[in-house]
Formats: structure tokens, C-alpha cells, sequence
């Protein structure tokens, strides 16, 4: 997608070298727009651990590179699973950062260790594109929900999100934004309630960021503001991505993600979720009691950053001294809440039978 009209992925291969990492730095958004290069894995790691590049499908497309650049210093067999493990243990809730290191690992095991290291860089590759393809077509098959809502009102469509999970959270195109720059593009007029999305603010600060460069109306809330929008008529639908998927439709995601859904529920407001097929984690079926919620720093809570009157950047405590925060970045929408999913394959409601329609091979 375009910054000031330039194209951007959210990861790349420098040109020039062939072989080091680039990425923007989503830590610096929305007040400056800084590219970092990664020459080694442990800036991969780093990368992935402290944020400056975030959402599923980013996360795991980073780490296919970082494994890449770590073959690059020892292409060894016990090298490779160390490293391999060393990022994976970055963060515990996307599933696609697993996905995309055993995709890898299936890979490079088999070859010699000369042969390794081209084709980490072409498997990592691949990685990114299908990514990029599949958020495409998570759009394309998502944007007729926004479209039918057009023709039955005849007026602008509102939607609801929460987090980002556009296109800074994947390689390009986003899941949840996917089918809305779609609709937008497509002449429809959307508008979008975005989240701030405390502790973090990737609504606020990435979110907003992203559909104010593409031109899509937007307007940011506080987190709590959308059940009281929904119960007023102002939300057509919502729409989020996701970290983990289980194989019964149980969506884990960004903190209040559930809270959104309890109120969509309770108002019969539509709650899709866009997703592409890395992030289902087909081995597991409770959602609430299996998927890992990471926990972050208490930090993130008692403080927030922003832009001060006289430009600078800023980090103030918002809470007292002596008062403890927790910090749990995550949690489980169970499927009955879950109106149904969109996948670069289609759309399915959230069960087991409906994922298998799609993904009929999964069923064995
Ligand atoms: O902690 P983050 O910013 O990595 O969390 C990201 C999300 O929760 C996104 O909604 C999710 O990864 C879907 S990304 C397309």
C-alpha cells in the first residue's frame, strides 16, 4: 500500500545487497516514518520482541528472514534449530510465527548447509508474497459484506475495528482492513471506528495512520465508546483480525477484542474476522483454555507516549506511583460470538464444519 503516494511492503530484501532485512519501524508511527535494516537475527528477534514490526502475519514473515539471516552466520544443523527456537520464542499468541519457522525448517532440513542459505531467502520470499496475496484476496472476498450493506442503506457504511490489522500488520493489504481498502477503492463509502486500543494504541497510533494515507474516512474512540455506538445505530458491522484461530472457530486477539464482540452480540451487529490460513492452528479446539495469552510489561500500562505541544516525543505516567498494572495483550472471542470468518479462500462461519468446507484437506 502507498505512503505519500510511495509503495511500501512492511518487509523487504535491500536491492543493493541482496540479503539484508528492511522493515519500518511501527514503534516510531504515526510520528515519524524510520526504516531499520536487520543484518543479523538477533535484530530479527529484537525486531519482532519489542514491536517495531507487529501483527500475525508480519510477525511470522520476519521471522522466515530472521532465520535467513541466521543461516548466514552458521548454516548448521544445531544452529538452525537454535535460532529457529530462539525466535519463535519472541512471542507466544500468533500462531503464524510457528507456522512460518516449520514451513522453513521443512524446507532447509533436508539440504546440505551450502544450499541453505538461497533457499531460506527464496522459501522467506515465497512466505511474504503468499502472505501479500492472500490478504489481497481476504479483500476481495470480504469486500461484498461491505458492499451489500451499501445497497440495502444507501448511505455510508460504518465499521467498527480494533487494533491494526491492516497492512502494517501483515506484509501488504491487512486482514481486517483488507476488504475496507477494497470497498473503498471500489467506490463505496465507508467510514471507520477505530479503536485506540490501549495499552499500545495500534488503533490510534497505526490504525488511523495507515486509512489516513489511503484516503479512507476514519474516526478514532476510546475503547469503551463502541457499545454505546452500537446500541445508537452508528455500527454496521466490525470487522478484526486475529493471533490464533482454533480449529472450532475460537478467535483469540488483540486485549478487548472480546468486549467488542459481547457488544456486537448483544446488538445483532455483524463480527467478521479476516484472517489468512497461517494464523488457524489446527491442533487445538478451545480457544479460552489453549491458546497462550502473552503477558507484557506493567510499563506499557502505567505509561503512554505521545507527541508534547512542542513537537517532542514524550513518555508520562498516567497511573500513581505506587499502584501495580497487569498487562495481559490478548484474549479469546469464542466462536458462538463470531458471525463468521474471511479467508483468502472465502467465507465460512466460525465452526469446525465451516473451516473444513474451506479447508477440506485439514480434515484428515
Ligand atoms: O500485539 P500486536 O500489535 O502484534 O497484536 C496484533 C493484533 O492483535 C492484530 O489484530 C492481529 O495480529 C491480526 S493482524 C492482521
Amino acid at each position: 500500500m502507498k505512503i505519500d503516494g510511495t509503495p511500501y511492503r512492511s518487509v523487504w530484501v535491500d536491492e543493493q545487497d541482496g540479503w539484508s532485512v528492511h522493515i519500518i519501524d511501527q514503534t516510531k508511527l504515526p510520528w515519524s516514518l524510520d526504516l531499520l535494516r536487520l543484518s543479523d537475527v538477533s535484530a530479527a528477534a529484537h525486531a519482532i520482541r519489542s514491536m517495531q514490526v507487529r501483527g500475525a502475519p508480519l510477525i511470522g514473515a520476519v521471522a522466515a528472514y530472521g532465520l535467513a539471516l541466521a543461516l548466514r552466520a552458521d548454516a548448521s544443523d544445531a544452529a538452525m534449530e537454535r535460532d529457529a527456537e530462539m525466535l519463535n520464542a519472541t512471542r507466544p499468541t500468533a500462531v503464524n510465527l510457528r507456522w512460518a519457522l516449520d514451513r522453513m525448517l521443512a524446507k532447509l532440513r533436508p539440504l546440505p548447509t551450502q544450499a541453505r542459505i538461497a533457499a531460506a531467502y527464496a522459501e522467506a520470499k515465497l512466505i511474504a508474497d503468499e502472505d501479500a496475496a492472500q490478504c489481497e484476496a481476504i479483500g476481495t472476498n470480504g469486500a461484498p459484506l461491505i458492499a451489500e450493506i451499501a445497497k440495502r442503506t444507501q448511505r455510508r457504511v460504518n465499521i467498527l475495528t480494533h487494533c491494526n490489522a491492516g497492512w502494517l500488520a501483515t506484509v501488504d493489504w491487512g486482514t481486517a482492513l483488507a476488504p475496507i481498502y477494497k470497498a473503498h477503492d471500489a467506490g463505496i463509502d465507508v467510514h471507520v471506528w477505530v479503536d485506540e486500543t490501549r495499552p499500545r494504541n495500534q488503533g490510534a497510533f497505526l490504525t488511523a495512520y495507515e486509512l489516513g494515507k489511503h484516503g479512507v474516512a476514519h474516526t478514532v474512540i476510546a475503547d469503551n465508546a463502541g457499545g454505546h455506538l452500537m446500541q445508537h445505530g452508528e455500527v454496521d458491522l466490525c470487522i478484526v483480525g486475529t493471533d490464533r484461530v482454533t480449529r472450532t472457530g475460537d478467535v483469540a486477539n488483540k486485549i478487548g477484542t472480546y468486549l467488542k464482540a459481547l457488544a456486537a452480540h448483544d446488538n445483532r451487529v455483524p463480527f467478521w474476522i479476516g484472517l489468512p490460513s497461517s494464523t488457524i492452528d489446527w491442533t487445538i479446539s478451545d480457544g479460552v483454555h489453549e491458546i497462550p495469552i502473552e503477558e507484557r510489561a506493567a510499563t506499557e500500562v502505567t505509561t503512554i507516549t505521545g507527541r508534547a505541544l512542542d513537537g517532542s516525543i514524550a513518555t508520562v505516567r498516567v497511573v500513581p506511583t505506587s499502584s501495580d498494572a497487569a498487562n495481559p495483550a490478548f484474549d479469546v472471542t469464542p466462536a458462538r460470538l463470531v458471525t463468521g470468518l474471511i479467508t483468502e479462500r472465502g467465507r465460512c462461519p466460525a465452526t469446525a464444519e465451516g473451516l473444513l468446507s474451506l479447508f477440506p484437506e485439514r480434515a484428515a
